[in-house]
Formats: structure tokens, C-alpha cells, sequence
């Protein structure tokens, strides 16, 4: 059950070849995928060797299997975790009932719309990152960046299977939508604001793994509770994929604080001038680009005050992230404390849902900065790296266009507006960090604002050739 068919056109475990129709209308996108991946994808690298893995199954033995790949040619398919037997639906008011397997008539449009907004998001993000190639610090972030693009490809295949298999045609209409907005477009701009902010350094694309495909774990967890089994099923396997991602940011960010903290050791100073002359990265820079793509993120997760969430909820479309770990998994009689401009206000839990997630999400980003500070600790120096508070630069919800300091301090419209760049990053502060970006492409060296790994990928050295240019 779980080995994939790797014989055929389109690799897959659904038994495309049985559906004939299926098969076709997706044998037909392929090649629009393909012109798209050519077009909007890493610039510039298709005829690189890539040390890349692909999935083989979708079990623990056999979803990661190395070797050097022409990204043209990776083998992206459609994988879904194996079923589980008699699955019931896990939340709502339906809960306890048999999981469907096809889409009910009354949730179809949104749960097309819960599908669509999840797609839209792959795509964007490797067009998001296309230029990055150029500027690499190294082989091995460079072999890691086209991992990211690779199987951001493979999440579109995974949404647009369930949209050709499950919608008809409304549902191949939005497949061909999925290739046709485009990141940053002025007039077919990818669905959500963070989608469309360009990623033209390493370091907001160390942030953009640690955050934003975070948010993506949080949207996969919840709908991989989801009463529509295959949309759960597809979800389950893309979060073993998506945990790589955020170890691309985690570790990315932990080594250029490890290399700050040398470069400041050296220098016996921590102030940023200097820091900034020898070559690396600031830590009050770093905090702005915490804060700047760590709002941005919180925007993902919707307005603190919901109906479609407590509707999506409700009809078990959509559950929370770890569903199981709660104890009430209806909410029909529980009620939430918001935190809201005019004070805290008691909401019905079910249409609080999008503020728990974002909680739980803020919790889970807090790891990261524990290591970090640790680091900084270790290394004697008084600063600490922290997530910004959730009121603040958000562009939806009752804090939308609040003026709120990163520490949650209702300030002046004036005086936020005056400190904006002490906050988030300002142009000085993107054309430094873009004058580090030049690039280190010989086997086993480092850009210099950045420390090597601890370890390579798939236990070879730092310095093996993960991506052969040519
Ligand atoms: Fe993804
Ligand atoms: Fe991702």
C-alpha cells in the first residue's frame, strides 16, 4: 500500500492507473507544471546535479532516498499516508461519524477553498525564492534551498490531486489558477499578503523557513484532523516533508548567531558598526528580521474573531493542530479570554479558534529562540533574541494597523511611525545584509556572516559537493 508506483508518468500510491480519467486530466497539467518550474522556479540551476531526496514510500524506511538529481527531472508525484482503519471524524458536530471519502455536497466550496488557499501558498514560495540560488553561502544551503523548492513543487501536485480528483471541474479550473498568480503579480498577486513579500537574502530566507512554513506545519495539523480523509491522508505526508524546511531555518539562524557571536568575541565589542565592518550580522539586525517575518506570519492565521473557522470547525472540516490533546473537541459551551484593543473580552471558543492556533504556533517558535539565547548566553553577552508580541504590525484583526511596539505597548501613531526601523528592518538595514550576499559555491566553504554546520546532509561531510554546477 504505501510503496509508490515510480513506473509511471505521474509517480504515485493512489492508484492513478485505475482512473483513467484521473490520470489523463492530470498527465495534462503536467506539463503546465513543468513549463511553470522552467519559468518561475530556482533560476538559472536546472542543469545542476542536486543531492536531493525523493520520496520511494510513504513509510518511516522509505520517504527519504538520496541521490544527485537534475531538478527538471525530480520525480514529483501524488502521496498520501497510508489510511488509518475505521477513522472517525475527530471534532465537531459530527464527531464520532465515519470520515468521508468523497466530498459532502454541502461543505463543498469550502472545503475547495480551505484546499485552494493551502495550494496557492507552494507555488509562491518557490517563486518567492527564485533568485536565491545566486547568492548562496555555501554548496550545502544552497542543496538545502532547492529541497525547499522541490518539495514546495510536490505540495502543489498534492493539492491540485485532491482539486482534479474530488472537485471536477471546478476543481481543475483552480489547478490551472494555482500556476497562474504569481508572487508579487500586480494583477493576479498569490492569495496571502506574506506570499507575495519578496525573499532576495539568506536571512529573511532563514526567517521565512523558521516562520513561515511553520504557519504551513500549524494549516497542515489542522487540516490533517480534517473529516475529509484524503485531504487528511495528502496532509499527514506533507508534514514529514515540511519538518526539513524548518530545520533549514532553525539552524540557519543559529549559525549566523554563532557567527556573530565569534566575530564579537573577536572584536571584544557588540556594537553593530563594528560587527557590521568585520562582516557579519548585527543581533539587533537579526531582531528586526525576527520581528518582520514573525508579524507577517501571525497575519496567516486570520482574524482573532472567526465564523468561517468556527463553521469550518464545527462541520469537521478543519480541526486544531493535535486535536487529540484537548479535551472538549466540540466547544459548543466553552469560551475563550481575547485580547483585543478595547480590553479582554469573553468570545464563544469556536470562533476563537484562529487566535488558539496562532498561540500554539507563537509556543512552537519559541524553541528556536531558547537555543539562540542559550548560544548568546554561553558566549557572555547580555542580549536576548524574543518574538515580538502578537498586537504588533498586523495587517488584519482588531490590531490591524494598531500602533503597538513589538513589547505590546500601545504607543503614539507618531512616535510608531518614527520608530518603525528600530523595530523592523530598514532600507540601510536590507542593502548591508544584501551587500554580505555574494557567492561561496567551492565544497566546503562558508560565506563569511554565516557559521558551517554542525553536520552534513544524510551523514556526509559539510564539505561532499551537494550541488554540482558544471
Ligand atoms: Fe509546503
Ligand atoms: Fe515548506
Amino acid at each position: 500500500m504505501s510503496g509508490i508506483n515510480y513506473s509511471e508518468k505521474i509517480p504515485n500510491n493512489v492508484n492513478l492507473v485505475n482512473d483513467r480519467t484521473l490520470q489523463r486530466a492530470l498527465e495534462h497539467w503536467q506539463p503546465k507544471f513543468l513549463d511553470w518550474w522552467q519559468h518561475l522556479g530556482p533560476s538559472d540551476f536546472q542543469g545542476a546535479d542536486v543531492y536531493l531526496r525523493t520520496a520511494t514510500s510513504v513509510d518511516a524506511e522509505g520517504w527519504a532516498t538520496y541521490g544527485a538529481v537534475k531538478m527538471p527531472d525530480y520525480r514529483w508525484g501524488i502521496f498520501l499516508a497510508d489510511a488509518q482503519k475505521d477513522r472517525t471524524i475527530g471534532f465537531g458536530d459530527s464527531m464520532g461519524q465515519p470520515v468521508w471519502q468523497q466530498v459532502p455536497g454541502e461543505y463543498r466550496s469550502s472545503l475547495r477553498r480551505l484546499i485552494v488557499t493551502q495550494g496557492d501558498t507552494e507555488p509562491a514560495s518557490v517563486e518567492q525564492q527564485r533568485l536565491l540560488g545566486h547568492t548562496c553561502p555555501s554548496l550545502y544551503d544552497l542543496r538545502n534551498l532547492f529541497q525547499v523548492n522541490v518539495e514546495e513543487g510536490r505540495h502543489l501536485w498534492a493539492m491540485v490531486y485532491l482539486l482534479h480528483a474530488y472537485f471536477g471541474r471546478d476543481g481543475r479550473e483552480e489547478a490551472e489558477e494555482l500556476l497562474a498568480r504569481h508572487s508579487g503579480d500586480a494583477d493576479k498577486p498569490r492569495i496571502l499578503t506574506t506570499f507575495n513579500e519578496p525573499i532576495s537574502d539568506w536571512l529573511s530566507f532563514y526567517c521565512f523557513t523558521y516562520f513561515t512554513d511553520r504557519d504551513g506545519k500549524y494549516q497542515l495539523k489542522s487540516l490533517a484532523e480534517s473529516g475529509f480523509d484524503p485531504l487528511s491522508r495528502t496532509c499527514r505526508f506533507m508534514l514529514t516533508e515540511e519538518a526539513h524546511h524548518m530545520f533549514v531555518g532553525e539552524t540557519g539562524i543559529g549559525r549566523v548567531v554563532k557567527r556573530t557571536l565569534e566575530v564579537m568575541k573577536e572584536l571584544g565589542s557588540d556594537d553593530p558598526a563594528k560587527i557590521r565592518a568585520a562582516g557579519a550580522v548585527d543581533l539587533p539586525l537579526l531582531q528586526r528580521y525576527l520581528n518582520f517575518w514573525c508579524s507577517s506570519s501571525l497575519d496567516l492565521f486570520g482574524n482573532e474573531i472567526s465564523s468561517n473557522s468556527a463553521a469550518n470547525f464545527a462541520n469537521g472540516l478543519k480541526g486544531r493542530p493535535d486535536e487529540s490533546q484537548y479535551e472538549d473537541h466540540v466547544l459548543r459551551s466553552s469560551t475563550f479570554k481575547m485580547n483585543t484593543p478595547a480590553g479582554t473580552e469573553d468570545v464563544p471558543m469556536l470562533n476563537a479558534l484562529n487566535e488558539v492556533m496562532r498561540e500554539s504556533y507563537l509556543k512552537d517558535c519559541e524553541i528556536g529562540l531558547k537555543r539562540w539565547n542559550r548560544q548568546i548566553e554561553r558566549a557572555g553577552f547580555a542580549l536576548r533574541l524574543t518574538l515580538p508580541a502578537t498586537s504588533f504590525r498586523r495587517s488584519i484583526g482588531a490590531w490591524m494597523g494598531q500602533p503597538v511596539t513589538p513589547e505590546g505597548r500601545m504607543v503614539a501613531k507618531d512616535e510608531y511611525e518614527k520608530r518603525l526601523h528600530d523595530w523592523i528592518p530598514s532600507p540601510e538595514d536590507r542593502a548591508f545584509v544584501h551587500s554580505l550576499m555574494k557567492r561561496v559555491a567551492e565544497p566546503g566553504k562558508m560565506a563569511a556572516w554565516v557559521a558551517p554546520p554542525e553536520r552534513g546532509i544524510n551523514n556526509l561531510p559539510v564539505e561532499y559537493e551537494y550541488v554540482k554546477l558544471h
